[in-house]
């Protein structure tokens, strides 16, 4: 990935209102993506003290946690006090980006999803999240959160469509081997085409999937990618289970100028997590990307 990307945000808050916008500060690696906090799981009768209690209990573990592992997972508290929890940083990271990322983002899930039950945070190096109900070995494709570049794959790059989707289908079967590799699931895969340019594959699922779901998750989040990003020089796609993302370099010497890509994000939630953000997506809405 870049170190640092230019970025314009299409919020959508309903198939009818988006509002484009472009921010124009460079992002680094260990920047924040998105958080989403469960607005539905907010309750204003229940007293929240012992929740909030293991919730923070919980929060400064993982982020303890995170000198010493890639992921971890954990619950705390008994009955309805009861909160479940887990970090996953990308394969790509070391210990200390790893560490780094996850405590920046149990800080702001903290700060931000305040009283939230259920909440999930994604950087580009980590994702943190935690909820009332055991969710670790569930598949789930939403919420999702897209990024892109704002360049067009020029037309010197042939067959490109095809030969991303060949090759993400082959990584995506290579990673179902991995589920007890040291970063389970993680694969990442350079090809060069034409000795015009390479292509790279990324994909990462979290370790508690199996590895059937670990397909399909990959599978969905590579369709919703392709979908609205397949003609574009690179992108990235977080859900709740698995990420998926494609770069690419001329492989002439010397490389591309390290990509200062302007880009495209957007999310997609459903109606059960995440307030006021996001729910319903018009297929219209790719349209409009298209005049970005
Ligand atoms: C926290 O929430 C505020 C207001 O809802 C928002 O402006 C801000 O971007 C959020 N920060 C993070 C890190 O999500
Ligand atoms: C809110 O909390 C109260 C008290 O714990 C509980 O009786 C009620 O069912 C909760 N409501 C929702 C919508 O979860
Ligand atoms: C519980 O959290 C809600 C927000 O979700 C808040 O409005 C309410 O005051 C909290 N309840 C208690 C007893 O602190
Ligand atoms: C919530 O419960 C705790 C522990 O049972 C109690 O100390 C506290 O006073 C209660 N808070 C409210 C607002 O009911
Ligand atoms: C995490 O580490 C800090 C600093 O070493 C420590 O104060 C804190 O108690 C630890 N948290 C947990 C839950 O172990
Ligand atoms: C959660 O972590 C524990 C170790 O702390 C591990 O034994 C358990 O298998 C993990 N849960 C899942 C669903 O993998
Ligand atoms: C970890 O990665 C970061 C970012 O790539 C790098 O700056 C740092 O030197 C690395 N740390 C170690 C201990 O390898
Ligand atoms: C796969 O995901 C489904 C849907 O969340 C879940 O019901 C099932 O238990 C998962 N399979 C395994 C083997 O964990």
């Amino acid at each position: 990935m870049a170190t640092t990307k230019k970025i314009s945000a299409l919020f959508c808050f309903s198939a009818l209102f988006c509002l484009f916008f472009t921010i124009n500060h460079a992002i680094s690696e260990s920047d924040h993506m998105k958080t989403f906090c469960d607005e539905s799981s907010k309750n204003t009768t229940r007293n929240n003290t012992t929740y909030n209690t293991n919730l923070n209990t919980l929060l400064s573990t993982l982020s303890n946690q995170s000198s010493f592992a890639n992921y971890y997972n954990l619950t705390t508290g008994l009955a309805s006090d009861t909160v479940h929890g887990m970090f996953l940083c990308t394969g790509d990271v070391n210990r200390t980006t790893c560490n780094a990322c996850v405590k920046k983002a149990t800080i702001e899930i903290a700060k931000n999803c305040t009283n939230h039950r259920e909440a999930i945070i994604y950087y580009v190096d980590c994702m943190v999240r935690y909820s009332d109900k055991f969710f670790l070995s569930t598949l789930e494709t939403h919420p999702s959160y897209w990024w892109s570049s704002h360049d067009l794959i020029p037309k010197s790059f042939g067959k490109f469509g095809q030969r991303l989707s060949n090759k993400m289908g082959e990584v995506i079967v290579r990673s179902s081997l991995l589920s007890s590799s040291f970063t389970p699931y993680y694969v990442m895969d350079t090809t060069r085409f034409d000795d015009k340019y390479d292509l790279e594959s990324i994909v990462q699922c979290i370790p508690y999937l199996d590895p059937k779901n670990c397909t399909t998750c990959l599978k969905l989040a590579f369709q919703e990618l392709t979908e609205c990003c397949g003609d574009q020089l690179w992108a990235f796609i977080f859900t709740p289970k698995c990420m998926v993302s494609f770069d690419t370099y001329t492989s002439s010497l010397p490389p591309l100028p390290p990509p200062s890509h302007s880009g495209t994000f957007w999310i997609r939630g459903d109606n059960k997590i995440l307030g006021g953000m996001v729910l319903a997506v018009a297929f219209s809405v790719f349209a409009l990307l298209g005049l970005v």
